[in-house]
């Protein structure tokens, strides 16, 4: 008796849930929505109607996806697809790729179901589908929304060329700990440099409208918190505040759903003890509630049951909690497929929680055209055509990030080099090697297409260039790791060997140097091991015996450049203090060598930005720019900033400086930019303007910019901002604005950032997004270090 009126309670509570969420309203179906598309009477309708005609186990089948191709995850299931299809007991397929094999499903679907509902396929689309863009966080380093947008433009034509209309990406989790491997696929540690750039993915896969024949659908992931993994260990809980989760996580998210979003993906963490994909509150009260969402969202690849680890419940309990909570789609999980239609026939899931979830699948299938065009018509064989290698190596260019560039006595700044450069010895095991170049997730990429370090030297110097290798990425004992990383066909981890005798191959590359004037080092980490999912670090050193070796090289007394290629910040301290010329190049993709050479001979002035800070030792992370100001602030109040070190009773490190090596924001370029005095257009606002400005700038900041050195170059002119006296304190720097710049020498150009509720607001204690009366300080500059000061206030 007990349980059945504890059961009845708990239906009461939910129907009267879902009543409040609108879920019973006919009106819920087309509300106001994120994204017009999915919310047209006309495409609603045919829903509905569909709908009407699905059995509950047809209805559950809009609800699952299997990976029918390769796994991109632990237990692949190994199901009979081609009769699950049949029977209209198949959503979506992930990994099944190219015209053939999604064709083969389709016909299935289409032609032999009852209701021939069409399939759609999913793909990880990271950077680039078949052309391999720089990797994302790359990307970030551009500070260019229109870079990212053209990444996703192409991973869009190819991948619906190979009958994917949906791809999991964009990733915009903020990341703000390099220890954690997929900061690789995101946009680093900034929450208005992510939004902007979250934005920007979306438009480009989606171009404001799926139906397009090259639109595809996005999944923006993984919602919410991943990228707070505690110590940085993948798959590992978030514990926040709801403040910072919904001032510094959340932003890029509602970003990408303000673009349109049509799907999101479920997280696999769970944010302060309630798993993320069992979660009403952001899935159903933020995201839906709060943002108007109503596209589909899909647990990530065995979320579902994984809740059981979670131990949140067993197997049934589950697959009701990710249901009710909002998940629609259970990747590769299988979980909803075999539990959800016995808890709907007992009772203990409304049919219609399930008839939701089948509405937001079917819309999207829909809105993707699908229906109309279900099949992908052969095309011809992908080849990386000179146009498509122009787009990867225009990105690619954008992404380099000069850390450092000193003089050298007696021969000047090393970079760029000059074309005449007499011997040049290259160096390292990232210098020729194709596979590691293209970087992490390169799905479909193919690494016979990646020019290498090696290659474009060879093309520029001839027979001035010497190469040696030195070592490999690993040495003999880390072969275990090679053991644990062993994914199928085109996620395979390479064919690598550790070099047996690593000293012998150091010493060659130092005779190999001492032959040269000057010597380029091609360091990093194994992108196909230790970067992207489940690729955590303690450690942010180079791998294996690469730091012998870059030492043993500098000891030669040849000047060195060394060339980063890494999908994190690694730890460069030893670097930065003994190699006069670093650049970060991270994985760049098909154009590896050529962009690099780019920039190593100066045809392109360098103009990336970090997106993430550089830690000086692995202890200070999660190392970010916007700290919350303490009580003891070390250096003043910046205490990112390079500190006294003789500062005791001061919130700081004794064995080493809070400061990032290479702050937030950092890039050089081969001329030099100057800054004016910044002005506001007005020195005070009255708080009720900023609060009904939104979007509407209510004071702009300007600055002159200009180019005093010798030739053209683009500078990401960066602005930011400090809340002095607000009731929740607020970050020591904000980034809220910021412009590429292109100045021929000489030039100087007036930039104006607008500054309204959107940029100024913060959340309050009662978690509300304010503004308030205050000082606003601004700073403007090519680093998140910009000393350009001035201020304005905002008043009762
Ligand atoms: C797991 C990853 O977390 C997610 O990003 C990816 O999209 C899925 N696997 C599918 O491969």
């Amino acid at each position: 008796m007990e349980f059945y009126i504890t059961r009845s309670l708990r239906l009461l509570s939910l129907l009267l849930m879902l009543a409040g969420l609108g879920w019973f309203s006919a009106a819920a179906q087309t509300s106001p929505s994120h994204n017009p598309q999915l919310a047209s009477k006309e495409l609603n309708a045919r829903v509905e109607a569909l709908l009407k005609k699905m059995t509950l186990e047809e209805k559950i089948g809009q609800l699952v996806q299997y990976a029918a191709g390769y796994a991109t995850g632990p237990n692949a299931s190994n199901l009979k697809y081609d009769e699950l299809a049949a029977r209209g007991q198949v959503g979506s397929f992930l990994n099944v790729v190219g015209a053939e094999a999604t064709n083969h499903y389709q016909h299935i679907a289409m032609e032999k179901s009852r209701l021939r509902i069409p399939i759609l396929f999913g793909q990880d689309v990271i950077h680039g589908h078949r052309t391999t863009f720089p990797v994302p966080l790359a990307i970030a380093a551009s500070w260019d929304p229109a870079a990212a947008e053209l990444v996703a433009r192409y991973g869009a034509v190819e991948a619906r060329a190979d009958g994917v209309p949906w791809v999991f990406s964009p990733m915009v989790d903020i990341a703000r700990d390099p220890r954690w491997g997929r900061i690789i696929e995101s946009s680093g540690e900034d929450p208005y440099l992510g939004s902007v750039l979250a934005r920007a993915w979306v438009k480009g896969y989606q171009q404001d409208d799926l139906s397009k024949p090259d639109s595809v659908a996005v999944s923006v992931k993984h919602f919410v918190a991943y990228g707070a993994a505690i110590a940085g260990r993948d798959y590992n809980g978030a514990d926040m505040s709801e403040l910072t989760l919904r001032q510094v996580y959340l932003p890029p998210f509602h970003s990408a759903v303000d673009a349109g979003a049509a799907t999101l993906m479920s997280a696999f963490n769970s944010i302060n003890g309630v798993p993320a994909t069992a979660n009403p509150f952001t899935l159903t009260q933020i995201l839906r509630k709060e943002w108007g969402f109503d596209g589909l969202v899909v647990s990530d690849w065995g979320a579902v049951s994984e809740l059981i680890n979670h131990s949140i419940g067993d197997g049934p309990k589950v697959a009701r909690k990710a249901l009710e909570a909002g998940v629609d789609m259970d990747m590769e999980g299988n979980l909803y497929g075999t539990v959800i239609a016995g808890q709907v026939r007992s009772g203990k899931i409304p049919e219609s929680v399930v008839d939701e979830a089948v509405r937001r699948v079917l819309r999207v299938k829909f809105a993707l055209g699908l229906f109309e065009r279900p099949y992908t018509p052969e095309g011809p064989a992908y080849d990386a055509t000179p146009e498509r290698r122009a787009a990867a190596r225009k990105v690619a260019d954008e992404t380099m990030v000069l850390l450092k560039n000193d003089p050298v006595e007696g021969v000047g700044p090393l970079l760029p080099l000059p074309a005449k450069a007499k011997k040049v010895a290259l160096i390292g095991p990232l210098a020729d090697n194709q596979r590691e170049l293209l970087g992490a997730w390169a799905v479909t990429g193919d690494p016979k297409y990646v020019v290498t370090l090696r290659a474009a030297l060879q093309e520029r110097l001839g027979d001035r260039l010497l190469y040696a290798q030195g070592c490999d990425l690993l040495t003999g004992e880390d072969a275990s790791i090679l053991k644990h990383v062993d994914f199928e066909g085109a996620m395979a981890a390479g064919d690598h060997s550790p070099i047996p005798d690593d000293a012998k191959t150091i010493a060659e590359a130092v005779e190999t140097a001492k032959k040269a004037d000057v010597a380029i080092l091609a360091l990093g980490e194994p992108a196909n091991w230790m970067e992207g999912e489940a690729a955590s670090r303690a450690t942010l050193g180079f791998t294996g015996v690469q730091q012998q070796l870059l030492e043993a090289v500098a000891a030669t007394g040849k000047p060195v450049i060394l060339v980063v290629l890494a999908g994190r910040p690694l730890e460069l301290t030893w670097a930065a203090a003994h190699v006069p010329a670093i650049l970060e190049a991270w994985s760049p993709g098909i154009e590896a060598g050529d962009a690099v050479a780019d920039v190593l001979f100066g045809d392109v002035n360098p103009s990336g930005k970090l997106p993430s800070s550089f830690p000086r030792s692995v202890g200070q992370e999660p190392l970010y720019y916007a700290q919350l100001p303490t009580g003891r602030p070390a250096h003043g109040d910046l205490s990112h900033f390079p500190q006294n070190p003789a500062e005791k009773f001061v919130s700081r490190y004794m064995d080493q400086e809070n400061s990032a090596l290479f702050p937030f924001g950092w890039g050089l370029s081969y001329t030099r930019f100057s800054y004016g005095q910044p002005s506001v257009s007005r020195a005070e606002v009255p708080v009720e303007e900023v609060i009904a400005s939104r979007s509407k700038p209510v004071v702009t900041v300007g600055v002159d910019v200009k180019n005093t050195g010798r030739v053209a170059g683009t500078e990401v002119v960066q602005l930011y901002i400090r809340n002095t006296a607000a009731s929740v304190e607020q970050p020591v720097r904000e980034l809220k604005g910021f412009a590429r710049v292109t100045l021929a020498p000489g030039e100087q150009k007036h930039v104006e950032f607008p500054l309204g509720f959107d940029e100024l607001n913060f959340y309050n204690a009662g978690l509300k997004p304010t503004v308030e009366p205050t000082t606003y300080k601004i700073w403007v500059g090519g680093s998140s270090l910009a000393t350009a000061e001035t201020s304005f206030q905002v008043v009762e």
